[in-house]
């Protein structure tokens, strides 16, 4: 009853349109508590004297935290943008640098929100008044007084902060914010700075190690692609020892099983680095699956030749997101991918039949050689792994 008493009275003193016009910003902040049935009980200001040496050692120490998070943001620009990103083979020089680009822009980026969200505290904090203040709640939607001294209240708000006579504080945040949203501008347009259609034809996302002119010129073609497994030995131990055990026969394989393979060419053996190198790269590996025999299988169109009697090879690549497809069902022919579920029917040419992944598996042309082994009849015949915009299939 008396909170419908005191709603009443704050109606009845509501002031006409005129009356707001004339009054300053104050009262009208002042009106909005009240009508808002807002008691101020306390409203201490943290440095009630302007100037005072702790006002601005607060003040320095602020600062220093959006300096530091612009710093920060800063040094994530320049690293996103040069440092060196390729890919290289722990062996490789430059691995130590490769290795560390990941964590140098992720920790540099964090410290820079992390110390922007610090500052704004520490501002909070140190400068905002001490107030106390007890509301009422009542029902019903805003009306036109209540929108305007809510304004009002704000700006006030605003003022009570001292943002405005603080030129140190809005500058160095200012700067930190700016370099921020330049951090985040790089990592938007990050893309666009690296063009991966550089090379046309034979851009990145259009081939994969597995395409013959990878190797080297063997009269009018290329030399073999062999499909190799990778047994852990280094690149320097495989050329002492010799490829015993890394080429991949059929009669290596028991009927539903699966073994994932990569490119190997007899070149690659006149450079440790080139063999260590081909086991990283991420749109290289396959999975080489052998059905049981007398298994019902669809053939693709165009892709009727591609298989080795009941030995197919499917990227291993997920054309969902990019995650290695590693896990094969061999009682239900189902390849899964573990992170998101999809899943691919090995005998339908690794088509879709679950999970978020709307295209097969790219799959291989394989064949044996007259040694008995494993060989590439060339490269996929379409990109490998997710989607862009670029391709057609
Ligand atoms: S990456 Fe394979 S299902 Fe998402």
């Amino acid at each position: 009853m008396s909170g419908e008493t005191s709603a009443s009275e704050s109606r009845s003193r509501r002031p006409t349109e005129a009356e707001m016009e004339d009054m300053t910003p104050d009262q009208l902040a002042t009106l909005a508590a009240e009508l808002d049935d807002v008691v101020v009980v306390q409203n201490l200001p943290k440095f009630p004297v302007a100037g005072t040496r702790a006002e601005k050692r607060a003040e320095r120490a602020v600062a220093g935290w959006f300096l530091l998070s612009g710093l920060f943001a800063a040094v994530f620009v320049v690293a996103y943008i040069a440092w060196p990103y390729e890919y290289k083979a722990p062996s490789e020089p430059g691995y130590q640098m490769y290795a560390l680009y990941t964590p140098v822009i992720g920790a540099t980026f964090g410290l820079s929100v992390l110390l922007l969200g610090i500052g704004v505290i520490a501002y909070v904090k140190k400068f905002f008044p001490d107030e106390v203040s007890v509301q009422q709640r009542h029902d019903g939607r805003s009306d036109e007084v209540d929108r305007r001294t809510v304004l009002a209240q704000l700006a006030k708000a605003g003022q009570d902060t001292t943002i405005a006579r603080r030129g140190l504080i809005k500058r160095s945040l200012g700067l930190a914010s700016g370099v921020f949203g330049l951090g985040v501008g790089a990592l938007a347009l990050g893309g666009l700075i690296r063009n991966p259609w550089e090379g046309g034809k034979h851009a990145a996302l259009w081939v994969t190690g597995w395409a013959p002119d990878h190797g080297e010129k063997v009269g009018t073609g290329y030399e073999k692609v062999y499909l190799r497994r990778d047994t852990g030995a280094l690149g320097e131990e495989i050329i002492e020892k010799g490829i015993d055990g890394i080429r991949v026969r059929p009669e290596d394989l028991d009927a539903a099983s699966m073994e994932t393979v990569f490119p190997f060419r007899m070149s690659d053996l006149k450079d440790p680095k080139k063999l260590d190198h081909v086991l990283k790269e991420s749109d290289t590996p396959v999975m080489l699956i052998r059905l049981r025999p007398g298994e019902q299988v669809t053939l693709r169109s165009g892709q009727e030749d591609f298989h080795y009697g009941d030995y197919y090879a499917f990227s291993k690549v997920c054309t969902h997101l990019g995650c290695p497809t590693s896990l094969y069902e061999a009682q239900t022919n189902r390849i899964l991918c573990p992170c998101h579920q999809s899943q691919f029917l090995a005998t339908e040419y690794a088509k879709p039949i679950f999970g978020p992944a709307t295209r097969s598996l790219p799959e291989l042309p394989i064949t044996v050689d007259d040694e008995g082994y494993f060989v590439a009849r060339g490269d996929f015949n379409e990109a490998v792994g997710p989607g862009f915009w670029e391709r057609k299939s």
